[in-house]
């Protein structure tokens, strides 16, 4: 079966085909064998954000509404590339939106073009819940991979404990199954994302800054500064990023007492520092609860888990407490549609697939909380 799956919630307008076996054909196990990815198309608004500091909700949402026509369009035209006969509208099984969590005015935009998808072609549409596609990245591979068509549908170990990481979101969930969650563990106040984002602020580093803190740490020391480990020692799985962010704006007040610039040499140390402090926390915490919950298998998800000291961390931990660790490749960390689209095709085997007028936009949708396809 052929799923188009759309995503607009943050500020990149995607669209992407996959196609995984359909259930009655499925050969291997409940899931059946390969999920290829025939196309998965991202259109950046970073460039467009980048002078405000980030996302302007109004602004996301007329930049989707610009580009999402020509999105789909690619992303059906790349599919008909990769499988050799031209992919209709009407060739797609299922469709698939991202109806929250996120900015409700982006969302909007995704919503109501699939509906419009759904409803001109007769087509079923699922709702999916932004971070239910984040865990499902995991299900994704490399796409030159795909397109071999070796890969096989991925069997996980559940319990899974899923660390999610990115912009909006530090969460730790566990999967009991594909659908099935319970968040144990989340911020109380900024996301790790936004962290590095606020950070990167501060050392005057652009909009998104979280890579650019992380390049900029590759040449600091990481031991330089001492900052604060937020809810280390707390018996819960919860997590505080807003103390160490401004710990490090006090950092630099006090080297710099307001009247010179930081050094390069500074800047790198600070970076390093604080990434150190922001992943020992990712860290630990993550091993706490899954020892807690005795899970034999850990996942990472969201853009942070484009950082490679937590990807070596993460893998390291595992390996120390013999889970098995599963890591997205590096082209689904971040938003995409692929990801939306897996999440899709496992719920689909639960749900009832909706109609178009009864898939909603929930800007708070929460994992486990709210049904993730109405
Ligand atoms: O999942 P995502 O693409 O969008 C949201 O749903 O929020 O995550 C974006 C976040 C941003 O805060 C960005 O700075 C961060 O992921 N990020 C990183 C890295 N790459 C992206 N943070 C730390 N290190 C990275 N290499
Ligand atoms: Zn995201």
């Amino acid at each position: 079966m052929k799923i188009l799956a759309i995503e607009s919630s943050c500020d990149e307008t995607a669209v992407a085909v996959i196609e995984a076996p359909s259930f009655a054909e499925a050969s291997e196990g409940k899931y059946g064998n390969t999920i290829a990815v025939l196309s998965n198309v991202v259109s950046s608004q970073i460039a467009m954000h980048e002078r405000y500091g980030g996302v302007v909700p109004t602004l996301a949402a007329r930049e989707h509404a610009a580009n999402i026509g020509h999105v789909y369009e690619t992303a059906l035209a790349q599919a008909s590339e990769v499988t050799g006969h031209k992919l209709q509208s009407s060739d797609i099984d299922l469709l698939a939106v991202t109806r929250g969590p996120g900015l409700g005015p982006a969302l909007l935009v995704g919503l109501t073009f699939a509906r419009t998808l759904a409803w001109r072609y007769d087509k079923p549409l699922i709702g999916v819940d932004h971070m239910d596609g984040h865990i499902h990245s995991n299900w994704l591979s490399p796409i030159a991979e795909i397109k071999t068509q070796t890969s096989k549908i991925k069997k996980v170990e559940f319990p899974a404990l899923n660390l999610i990481v990115s912009g909006g979101h530090t969460d730790l969930v566990l999967m009991r199954d594909h659908g099935d969650y319970k968040i144990i563990g989340e911020t109380l106040d900024d996301a790790v994302g936004e962290a590095f984002d606020k950070v990167a602020r501060l050392l005057g580093l652009s909009y998104p800054g979280g890579p650019k803190v992380s390049t900029l740490a590759l040449q600091g020391n990481p031991t330089a500064y001492n900052l604060p480990k937020p809810m280390l020692k707390s018996p819960d799985f919860n997590f505080s990023y807003s103390g160490l962010k401004t710990a490090v704006l006090y950092l630099i007040r006090d080297i710099t007492s307001g009247v010179r610039e930081l050094t390069d040499t500074e800047k790198a140390d600070i970076a390093a520092s604080f990434q150190e402090a922001a992943i020992d926390v990712l860290i630990q915490k993550t091993r706490r609860a899954a020892e807690a919950h005795a899970v034999p298998t850990i996942m990472l998800s969201g853009g942070v888990s484009a950082n490679t000291l937590l990807r070596e961390r993460l893998t390291a931990m595992c390996a120390d407490i013999g889970a098995h660790c599963i890591i997205p490749a590096l082209e689904y960390t971040g938003d995409n549609a692929a990801m939306i689209a897996v999440a899709a095709y496992f719920a689909h085997q639960r749900v009832v697939v909706s109609d178009w007028q009864s898939v909603q936009m929930d800007a708070n949708l929460r994992l486990g909380i709210s049904s993730s396809t109405s």
